[in-house]
């Protein structure tokens, strides 16, 4: 029995896996069917009654989205009385929805504006007033909920029940009177909150860390890796390219890796790329520095153990690219020599193998495969240093290279570390964020970011995935490639 059927849709002929629906297979055409309640990532509802579509044989319109393709089947999604169907059944929605689009944080990508310009533009028929609503909800840690905006498509509870299992939304009362709300002392309390709001396709849930703070059509799109876990999670980061400042972040469909979602812990990932945490220039002892002088200071240093590679120590951390491990350690064998220590700072407490069933991994770091990959490439072992800092001390060292994590949040002993640092002699540091302790090394050199970086992260499932750069926040800022590659002895 063949796996398949071909039918046809707006007269393009498409053969589709037995099972598929027929907003999927319009999807596979590049066709868009308006929809409000299917998500490609929850079960069908078919409760909004968007989604009509003709198909030849059947005496009515059919929702696109609850039928199953079948062989030889012909579908039209542009007819006349498909057109209509979807108009008014736009107006069938708006009937209730307050038209606060001005005040609203989801204009500019509300799926309700969206189809009002693409199928809508009706002249409204309803002369009654609007059912009022509560608004404005505290519905849980990340979210505010404004009931009128909501239109009964069900994604959020479906989300709930399906994707976080908690449960933890309903749809109460009857009629016009229906409303989306929490239980009574249960909260929307998980680290998958956020795309509650990336679903709603309207603004009924808004997001408390972006509600009020910059209007979409102001924002650019990168798309990037998340650098919260060893997931990685495909994102894209969404920056007011005028002000250079960071907003959000929201997951990017990958099936191999993310599916649709990412968690409330990666959408932190913004807040340290902002100017307001980064160091901007280079310090020594505290004082400013040009980026000429880092290169003049970090050549005369390693010109100074040219040959004597035992006495320098290289700390690493699982939070930079390949290609920037790369060229520290080549830079250092072909400079130095090849006997230098190299060891890995991770926090302490962390749980490597914990992992939530959904995303969220115990290793919060981005890059723990891929440091392992260019370490056996280069056929360099390096030391884990462990609670005590013990293995690096014992070194004796006499300067020490330290590539400090650039999401400092993910090391929970990081204010401790930093000063057990501080207590070496001749520490050269690297690392993107204000640090009081960093006033006590010889050399500070603030890095790029992941936003500001391109290149290649692995994430746990040895999936080899490219960041995107984004122009630095601080113009002048150099990368670890181009500090490194500039040093010539
Ligand atoms: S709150 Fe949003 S996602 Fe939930 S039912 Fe209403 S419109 Fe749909
Ligand atoms: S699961 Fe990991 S990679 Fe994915 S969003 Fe969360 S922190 Fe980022
Ligand atoms: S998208 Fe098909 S009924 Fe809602």
């Amino acid at each position: 029995m063949s796996e398949t059927v071909t039918l046809t849709i707006d007269g393009k002929e498409i053969t589709v896996p037995k099972g598929t629906s027929v907003i999927e297979a319009t999807e596979l055409l590049g066709i868009e069917v308006p929809r409000f309640c299917w998500h490609p990532g929850l079960s069908v509802a078919g409760v909004c009654r968007f989604c009509m579509v003709k198909i030849e044989g059947m005496p009515k319109l059919q929702i696109a989205c609850n039928t199953t393709c079948t062989e030889g089947m012909k579908v039209t999604t542009t007819s006349d009385d498909v057109k209509d169907a979807h108009k008014w059944a736009l107006e069938f929605h708006l009937i209730n929805h307050p038209l606060d689009c001005p005040i609203c944080d989801q204009a500019g990508e509300c799926e309700l504006q969206n189809y009002y310009m693409k199928v809508g533009k009706y002249s409204s028929q309803m002369d009654e007033d609007k059912v009022l609503k509560p608004k404005a909800l505290d519905v849980g840690d990340n979210l505010v909920l404004d009931t009128e905006r909501c239109i009964l498509c069900s994604r959020c509870v479906r989300f709930e029940d399906e994707v976080t299992k908690t449960s933890s939304l309903g749809i109460f009362n009857r009629g016009d009177h229906s409303v989306i709300g929490t239980f009574p002392n249960r909260k929307i309390q998980h680290n998958y909150s956020y795309n509650i709001v990336d679903i709603c396709p309207v603004g009924a849930f808004t997001a408390k860390d972006f509600r009020f703070k910059c209007r979409v059509w102001f924002l650019s799109e990168t798309k990037t890796i998340c650098p919260g876990c060893s997931t990685g999670c495909n994102v894209t980061l969404f920056q007011n390219k005028n002000q250079r400042q960071y907003y959000r972040l929201k997951p990017r469909k990958n099936k191999e890796v993310n599916g649709h979602w990412m968690c409330d812990y990666g959408r932190t990932m913004y807040e340290h790329l902002n100017a307001e945490e980064r160091l901007a220039v280079p310090l020594a002892g505290g004082k400013s520095l040009s980026w000429s002088d880092v290169n003049k200071k970090l050549t005369e240093k390693l010109a100074t153990y040219k040959g004597k590679s035992e006495k320098v120590a290289l700390v690493l951390t699982p939070q930079y690219t390949n290609e920037e491990y790369q060229v520290i350690l080549e830079t250092l064998k072909n400079v130095i020599g090849v006997q230098f220590k190299t060891f890995i700072w991770r926090d302490p407490s962390e749980k490597l193998n914990d992992f939530d069933g959904i995303l969220f991994r115990g290793d919060k770091n981005p890059n723990t495969a891929g440091l392992k990959q260019v370490l056996e490439n280069q056929s360099i072992s390096a030391v884990s240093l462990g609670d005590s800092f013990a293995p690096l001390a014992e070194q004796h060292a006499e300067v020490v290279f330290v590539f400090g994590p650039e999401m400092e949040k993910s090391y929970s002993q990081y204010a401790n570390e930093i000063n057990r640092f501080a207590e070496l002699p001749n520490v050269i540091y690297f690392g993107s964020s204000k640090n009081p302790a960093t006033k006590k090394f010889s050399l500070v050199i603030p890095t790029k970011v992941f936003a500001e970086k391109n290149g290649t992260f692995v994430n746990y499932n040895g999936i080899n995935q490219k960041l995107k750069a984004n122009p630095p926040v601080f113009p002048a800022m150099l990368g670890i490639e181009d500090i490194f590659s500039a040093i010539k002895i």
